[in-house]
């Protein structure tokens, strides 16, 4: 039985995770299962936004089970690197709703996402050193990235789970919400999302990648240039300023 859904609203997206006897915990079938779905969203062009959420508990990290008896190359064949930068690739918005534990290799799935929300009692952190290992899965370079190096090397050395209002102060998370409304809030924010101008959202996206990952920010600004004034060629960009003119709201095409 599937462990792994998508579901589309209209134009929003959902993979969630049912794995719901062991907290959510990922296993590499349900990482191969959440492949071929983002797969699935990368082909849909009429996906807007893609929400990460899975019911009660985010997920409490990579399953410990299966993993204790690797070696060293097992261990190289479970890690979930390839499926999370494919989805840190989407060009699409992607939001994280996080209910209950985000632990390990599930906080690192929930940094794959543009924006995080929270519910209320979420607990959230890096538990690994706490187990012999570290994160594996790009919580070491997207964490940083994120937070800050020193608040991400105190959350990854403490090994710490901390609160959905902690997380909040130091930016692990967007914002917090009460925990029935985790998903609400992410649905409403992806179709505000939606209405915006595809290409022009896109664009946003690869430009803030690439000047957070280029280290000279001349070059960062003159790349915005080029993405910017590349938008003029699109009919969104026509549509969105003849409507703002005509005072009425944008039909945008995804052209
Ligand atoms: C396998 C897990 C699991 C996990 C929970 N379960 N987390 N199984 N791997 N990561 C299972 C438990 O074994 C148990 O199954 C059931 O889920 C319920 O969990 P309990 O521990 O009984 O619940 P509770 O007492 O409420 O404690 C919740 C918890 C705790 C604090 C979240 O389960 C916990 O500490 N889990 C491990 C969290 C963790 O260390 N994650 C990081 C993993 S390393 P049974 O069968 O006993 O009922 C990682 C590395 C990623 O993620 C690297 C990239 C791939």
């Amino acid at each position: 039985m599937a462990q792994v859904l998508l579901k589309k609203q209209g134009t929003i997206a959902i993979i969630s995770v049912d794995r719901p006897e062991a907290l959510n915990a990922l296993s590499r079938s349900i990482i191969d299962e959440m492949d071929d779905l983002v797969e699935e969203v990368m082909k849909d062009r009429d996906i807007r936004c893609l929400i990460l959420h899975s019911k009660k508990n985010f997920a409490a990290g990579a399953d410990i089970k299966k993993m204790i008896e690797c070696n060293e190359q097992e261990a190289r064949a479970f890690l979930f690197s390839p499926t999370y930068n494919k989805i840190a690739d989407l060009s699409i918005p992607v939001i994280a709703a996080i209910e209950g534990y985000a632990l390990g290799g599930g906080m690192e799935l929930a940094m794959t996402a543009d924006i995080r929300i929270a519910g209320e009692g979420a607990k959230m952190g890096f538990p690994e050193v706490t187990l012999g290992i570290m994160p594996g899965a790009g919580g070491t370079v997207r964490v940083p990235r994120i937070i800050g190096e020193a608040r991400a090397k105190e959350l990854i050395f403490t090994g710490d789970v901390i609160t959905a209002e902690r997380a909040e102060a130091m930016g692990l998370v967007n914002r917090v919400t009460a925990d029935d409304q985790v998903f609400d809030e992410a649905m409403k924010l992806a179709k505000k999302l939606a209405k915006r101008a595809p290409i022009a959202l896109a664009a946003a996206k690869a430009t803030i990648r690439s000047g957070q990952e280029e280290p000279d920010q001349n070059k960062s600004i003159d790349i915005e240039a080029a993405n910017w004034a590349k938008l003029f060629t699109t009919e969104d960009q026509k549509e969105g300023m003849r409507a703002f003119l005509e005072k009425r709201k944008p039909a945008f095409q995804n052209k």
